[in-house]
């Protein structure tokens, strides 16, 4: 078997022993004589995974009783849609913050859903950057306020969360369970799991109780939060198997010691790439330093050539998908929580050969 470094942004790594862990159970499933993924979703079988989904990530971010964990489909990216469905009464109007990509899609979807203030807008910015958490002035009466805690494509990260008045929504998929957060910051978090949660296929929303039972009255049933609350994420088939993947995944995260132990590690893997870019001459960081990404490290080099090189020669010694996105271009390196260090330790020592050879 030969497994590569795999720095891409989504879907990401896995541990490697979930992965094999859900091969040996593939299959047979715990001795079923069936594959999780042919069982039924009411079975009792599937009945403890999906409860075990829940409740690690219940224990990971140490929800108080009154938020609900829901189990959804359709990535973040339908929840663009769903939380002013859910959380914008006609008539009321949003916050939202414009960091990047992600946050701009957020943003243009809610606009079909309502009035929406754009109270910070760093899209633009170059060195990438973030508002300044003190500078963020709020609309008095907004149902919600929307922010994204990690911009995948920019690599910039919110390193705290304002306090609002307004419920905080905020997406998480690129840097959940990643460190320690106050969960009773925030209204309601959600997040594609295929970063630092599973596979593709499943997004997890966690929401202040309060704030389903507020639903638009006009919103379809599938689209409530409320619905899916209600019936422990089993209104519908759910995706089993990827809540499967994600219950090992959380799983795994526990053992590990959870998400303090987990956050010291992204830290220190981040530290290293970020210290080889500032104490070289030839590469770039992409963001400004206080807004610096723990999950997604971007960076130039001197020439679109060198970099087309770079990604070039670093696969070719195993250390794939290295490429920036194709919006904005340049290396990004992704090392979500599964990520080892071995492989940060790898990218390192190779930038400092290619610097020598070329630089
Ligand atoms: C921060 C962020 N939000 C939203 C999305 C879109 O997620 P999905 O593809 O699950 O809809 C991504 C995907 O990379 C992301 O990084």
């Amino acid at each position: 078997m030969s497994r590569i470094y795999n720095f891409c942004a989504g879907p990401a790594a896995m541990p490697l022993e979930v992965l094999e862990e859900a091969q040996r159970d593939l299959v047979d499933y715990k001795g079923s004589g069936m594959s999780i993924m042919e069982m039924s979703h009411r079975g009792k079988e599937y009945d403890a995974v999906h409860n075990e989904a829940g409740d690690n990530i219940r224990k990971l971010l140490k929800l108080p009783d009154n938020y609900g964990v829901i189990f959804m489909t359709g990535g973040a990216t339908a929840q663009f849609s769903l939380v002013p469905m859910n959380l914008l009464p006609a008539g009321q109007s949003a916050d939202y913050t414009n960091t990047g990509s992600w946050g701009a899609k957020a943003t243009k979807e809610a606009k079909q859903f309502g009035q929406i203030n754009v109270i910070a807008n760093t899209e633009k910015d170059f060195p990438v950057r973030l508002p300044e958490v003190a500078s963020l002035k709020f609309t008095p009466g907004a149902a919600y306020v929307h922010l994204t805690s990690n911009e995948t494509i920019a690599g910039t990260q919110w390193k705290s969360f304002p306090t609002t008045a307004a419920p905080l929504v905020c997406d998480m998929s690129s840097d959940i369970l990643s460190r320690p957060i106050d969960v009773t910051q925030f209204g309601l978090l959600y997040a594609g799991a295929q970063k630092n949660l599973g596979p593709s296929g499943v997004t997890l929303v966690v929401i202040r109780k309060d704030l389903a039972e507020k639903v638009n009255e006009k919103c379809p049933m599938f689209f409530r939060y409320k619905t899916h609350l209600d019936e422990n994420s089993l209104h519908n088939t759910p995706p089993c198997f990827a809540i499967y993947m994600l219950m090992l995944c959380t799983r795994w995260l526990l053992k590990l010691g959870g998400v303090d132990a987990i956050a010291q590690i992204n830290k220190a893997k981040a530290a290293k790439i970020y210290t080889a870019l500032d104490v070289s001459g030839f590469y770039k960081a992409t963001a400004v330093k206080e807004f610096r990404s723990d999950m997604n490290v971007t960076f130039r080099l001197p020439t679109e050539a060198l970099e087309e090189q770079f990604v070039k020669e670093a696969s070719a010694k195993g250390m794939k998908q290295l490429k920036g996105h194709r919006s904005v271009g340049g290396i990004r390196a992704s090392i979500y929580n599964a990520f080892p260090v071995a492989g940060v330790d790898a990218l390192v020592a190779f930038m400092k050969e290619f610097e020598q050879k070329n630089g």
